[in-house]
């Protein structure tokens, strides 16, 4: 094929579909700031994802920043090497030391057996992700942070509409975090939100990502600006249009992965879990050296060859950025399946746009070694 497969591509509305609202957003002259479209959004997602509060933000990182400072973090906060940079970097921040647990393999997120042994007297949070929307294991999760009296973040970047047991994954912890970035199941070009319990939360929320405002006249502690604009905004309301019928083309992918890869020894892909509804946002595949016969760099440059541009996530690990890596956590030897994993790891492309001659074309350069 002459064209590049990129890892992804953003998937876009009809444009006529969206000029009727910055249209609406031109006349108003309301661009930003708690906008029409703003609140709107707000409440569909609500609706559409089964959460109680939802506050929303320019992007998914600011969201992180702000779900630490909301739960007045200190000290020190456990998490995984396992994911996008962004995931420790608001921990860091924040002016807290991120606490690096391995992972299990065939979830590829934090292996909550591991989690006790990292507590000390300076933990007051877990920051866990979701990581290729496969959810974490929230019971065990929750039972380590009761005993210890530990706070929970989610980084559910990758989990938009990820349901577990028909409840909506997000629902869990003290917050958890979306990103609507270009790259994301759900898009806003860029943008993101935080789930919350209470309307307390959502206020502290909300005005932590309008600078601190309370009101008018009085700033109660160190915001930031985390505001969604209308733009944006209207993009999402669209965007819900389509969200499932996108995320059904992505599974069907996911499926034509599955059923072409099956004979093909050592490559291994995710399967489902039981009582899982996906968002099939990614399809991570791992390469066994000595069962495939190249490695997984090798098989990463061979896709290049044939202009399949698959993404290596998570490599490096987070714990070998020059900002982690004398960590005492960061060592490998105390992440042995982070570091396996992320030698293995390619994530081939798949969005809703995909066409399945190119499904079958980047099966059968696999499969062909
Ligand atoms: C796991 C994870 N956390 C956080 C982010 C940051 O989100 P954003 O790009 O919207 O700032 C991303 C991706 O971009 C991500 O993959």
């Amino acid at each position: 094929m002459n064209e590049n497969i990129y890892v992804t591509q953003p998937f876009l509305p009809p444009l006529e579909e969206y000029l009727p609202y910055l249209q609406q957003i031109w006349d108003s002259k309301h661009i930003t700031n708690k906008g029409p479209f703003h609140e709107q959004l707000e409440k569909e997602l609500c609706d559409y994802l089964g959460v109680e509060y939802i506050s929303l933000f320019a992007n998914g990182t600011i969201a992180l920043l702000v779900a630490i400072k909301a739960l007045e973090l200190k000290g020190e906060i456990i998490t995984t090497p396992y994911s996008f940079v962004a995931t420790a970097h608001s921990i860091k921040w924040n002016g807290i030391k991120p606490v690096f647990v391995d992972i299990d393999p065939y979830t590829c997120n934090i292996n909550p057996e591991k989690i006790e042994k990292a507590i000390t007297k300076k933990t007051t949070a877990i920051l866990p992700v979701h990581v290729y929307g496969n959810p974490c294991e929230t019971e065990k999760i929750k039972n380590i942070v009761d005993k210890y009296n530990l706070k929970v973040i989610y980084d559910a970047a990758h989990a938009f509409g990820v349901e577990h047991i028909g409840q909506s994954i997000i629902n869990e912890g003290d917050l958890s975090i979306l990103s609507f970035h270009a790259t994301k199941v759900f898009n806003t070009f860029e943008g993101g939100a935080i789930v919350s319990h209470s309307a307390e939360m959502k206020k502290k929320i909300d005005d932590l990502k309008n600078f601190g405002f309370y009101d008018e006249v009085t700033v109660e502690g160190i915001g930031i600006n985390g505001k969604m604009n209308e733009v944006q905004a209207s993009m999402g309301l669209l965007q819900l249009r389509y969200i499932d019928s996108a995320i059904e083309k992505r599974k069907r992918i996911a499926q034509i992965y599955r059923e072409g890869f099956k004979n093909v020894k050592g490559l291994r892909f995710l399967g489902d879990l039981e009582d899982v509804k996906y968002n099939y946002a990614y399809f991570p595949i791992f390469i066994n050296e000595n069962e495939y016969g190249k490695n997984r760099d090798d098989v990463y440059n061979a896709l290049k060859k044939h202009n399949i541009y698959g993404r290596r996530y998570f490599y490096p690990l987070i714990s070998r950025f020059s900002a982690y890596k004398d960590l005492s956590s960061s060592k490998p030897a105390n992440l042995p399946m982070a570091e396996k994993i992320s030698e293995e790891v390619i994530c081939l492309p798949i969005y809703p746009d995909l066409s399945m001659d190119q499904v079958n074309y980047i099966i059968s350069v696999l499969n062909n070694g």
